[in-house]
């Protein structure tokens, strides 16, 4: 979910919702605001996008909401309780004091929903949140005073007693001057403007308006007020948080002429390569990671990697696995985090473990992060978004340096993931003295040259797009690779899942035989990523083969192969050239025509490319 929070001089509203626009990559079941005017709270809150919530703003506002100059919104993606105008964040306190939002999943919900019903509260929604509206409103209505500092002390005793992870937000009708949040786990930072103040899941909510911004802890309770930022812990000791500057420019979050920002990220992707790339690689070819507090010798002494990440990121820690291996002679395994720890993974000192995160938010690779650190394995995070939680808890980051990532299908945070998973791997064989030392010090040639192949590869995406309009109507896609090959064709399957909700599968394409296969009728689309003729020839071979076995039985085969590869255009009813790559680097290339693929497909077929249904950017609850 997607909160806001502001408290000033200026009207409210109008800032909440431009904060929420800009969240609303975050979850977009439901939109919801509400505005303290002097001691009336104002609300609105509507299923559907932050549209419905801005056209009911606009058709029938609510008398005095557009004058009140504090106030909060969110922006949901629905846990408990259906996407529903009812279900819909603010909640209310009956006595209509306090309202409340709310990102993450209250646990004990259910044992405090009970107590309270139990004492003759009625709830009008489903959702765990409004039970925290009505806590506070008891709590306050327990506490001597009124104001900031009772509201603030009524959201600590109510922290107390919650479980499972939460931001918070609310706004009290007695204290009109002010917002408190309180954070868990889950997401919130403080914007520090000049007689105002901000909270929000993250900076992209208020960086027009101020890029001084502060970072919050665990478990804290941050008071704001149109003069101040208060922060204590949950028993209301004072706590200090951490000022930090945002570098990035604003403009880097729109659409810069482009009808998605899904089709700007693509187009991004050479320059993203090269800004991961950019300050790493010293000349004696040597790695540098961002924040390492690692020493050389802890490097030396892991026996074990496991790479940890969930969606596209986990697809990266595949291909990883292929490259760390090879580069450094350790066992690498790659897991879902959401099944991580819950199967008690074999971990201790010696281990390292990867976790990748885009957001560095994301609920299950965090958990997953936390259960390898009980284990006392060390953490390395490759991650897009500084100062979040997963780098913060990490041993060492890398970071993504991709820019914003605001399209819902990870596109440049993929391939950057993809870059700083080789680093990494190039990294451990440095330290550890390697036996492909002349192997490792061509690869880090051969990155520099990414860039550029991922741009040729997008300047010749015209035909792709073409091919994709005419399967729009195709009932189901089929997806095959070998090697490094075979977390593309997942990723292939999975982009076209998310985005044009096809049926799609990615297999490796010598497991098609043993059952996959029977799918495959007259004309089923299947898309072959096709290895290096050089690298790796045995592997070529055998999916040439298997491109083959498919194209007996009917399939439409469309096969990404490189430039030069003669022996695959007998077998190929649509080819798609890539430039020329080393085996292991191979999906930075393969992967750009997929996702361009998937992305032509769902606007053929009418859909919301950069928001696609059911998803959010961000997943911040297990
Ligand atoms: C969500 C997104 C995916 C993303 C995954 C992991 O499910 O919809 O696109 O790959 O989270 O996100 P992360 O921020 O941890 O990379």
């Amino acid at each position: 979910c997607g909160i806001v929070g502001y408290v000033g001089t200026r009207p409210a509203l109008g800032i909440v919702l431009d904060g929420l626009r800009r969240l609303e990559y975050r979850g977009y079941d439901s939109a919801g605001v509400a505005v303290v005017n002097g001691d009336q709270l104002l609300t609105d809150k509507r299923a559907g996008k932050l549209a419905n919530l801005e056209k009911s703003l606009a058709e029938t506002p609510t008398d005095g909401i557009g004058e009140g100059t504090t106030g909060i919104g969110h922006t949901r993606w629905a846990t408990h309780g259906g996407p529903t105008d009812r279900n819909a964040h603010p909640h209310v306190s009956r006595d209509g004091r306090v309202a409340v939002i709310h990102n993450g999943i209250i646990e004990n919900f259910a044992k405090l929903r009970a107590d309270l019903e139990a004492g003759g509260v009625e709830f009008s929604s489903d959702t765990d949140t409004e039970c925290v509206a009505h806590l506070l409103a008891a709590e306050l209505a327990d506490l001597p005073g009124l104001g900031p500092q009772a509201l603030a002390a009524a959201m600590r005793r109510v922290c107390q007693r919650l479980e499972g992870a939460f931001t918070l937000l609310a706004v009290d009708t007695q204290a009109p001057e002010a917002v408190v949040g309180a954070r868990r786990n889950s997401p919130l930072v403080v914007g520090r403007g000049k007689g105002e103040n901000y909270l929000a899941s993250d900076v992209s909510a208020f960086i027009e308006h101020t890029r001084e911004a502060v970072e919050l802890g665990q478990d804290q309770v941050v008071l704001i007020t149109p003069e101040g930022i208060e922060i204590t812990d949950f028993d209301g000791q004072p706590a200090d948080g951490k000022d930090f500057h945002i570098d990035w420019d604003a403009s880097a979050a729109e659409k810069g002429g482009y009808d998605y920002f899904m089709l700007k990220e693509i187009a991004e992707q050479p320059s993203a390569v090269a800004d991961t790339l950019l300050g790493r690689l010293k000349e004696t070819g040597e790695i540098i990671l961002d924040e390492v507090r690692l020493t050389d010798q802890d490097l030396r002494d892991v026996d074990k990697v496991f790479i940890v990440a969930c969606g596209t990121a986990y697809h990266a820690g595949l291909v990883a696995k292929y490259a760390i291996e090879h580069w450094t002679r350790i066992p690498c395994e790659v897991e879902l985090a959401s099944e991580f720890r819950y199967r008690d993974p074999v971990l201790d000192r010696s281990t390292l473990v990867v976790a990748i995160s885009q957001s560095g938010e994301t609920m299950d690779t965090l958990m997953a992060l936390r259960h390898a650190k009980e284990q006392k394995a060390r953490v390395l995070a490759i991650c897009n978004t500084n100062g979040s939680t997963i780098p913060r808890e990490s041993d060492a980051v890398l970071y993504t340096h991709a820019g914003p990532e605001i399209a819902v299908a990870s596109t440049k945070a993929f391939l950057t993931q993809l870059v700083a998973c080789y680093l990494v791997g190039l990294h451990l064989a440095q330290v550890r003295g390697i036996k492909y030392a002349d192997e490792v010090a061509a690869v880090v040639a051969q990155l520099q040259e990414m860039p550029g192949k991922v741009q040729e590869v997008l300047a010749t995406m015209e035909p792709v797009r073409a091919l994709a309009r005419s399967l729009a109507e195709a009932k189901s896609v089929l997806f095959i690779g070998r090697h490094v090959g075979y977390p593309v064709a997942l990723e292939g399957a999975l982009k076209l899942k998310e985005l044009a909700y096809m049926h799609a599968e990615g297999f490796a394409a010598g497991e098609l035989k043993h059952g996959p296969i029977a799918l495959i009728d007259e004309g089923c689309p299947v898309v072959c990523v096709v290895p290096s003729p050089a690298g790796r020839g045995v592997l070529h071979d055998k999916i040439v083969s298997n491109i083959q076995e498919i194209r007996a039985r009917g399939a439409q085969t469309i096969v990404i192969a490189e430039e030069g590869d003669d022996a695959v255009v007998p077998y190929a009813d649509h080819l798609v050239r890539v430039p020329r790559t080393p085996t292991l680097l191979a999906p930075l290339v393969t992967t750009v025509p997929l996702q361009v693929l998937a992305c032509e497909i769902a606007a053929t077929r009418g859909h919301d490319v950069d928001q696609p249904r059911n998803l959010a950017k961000s997943v911040t609850v297990e």
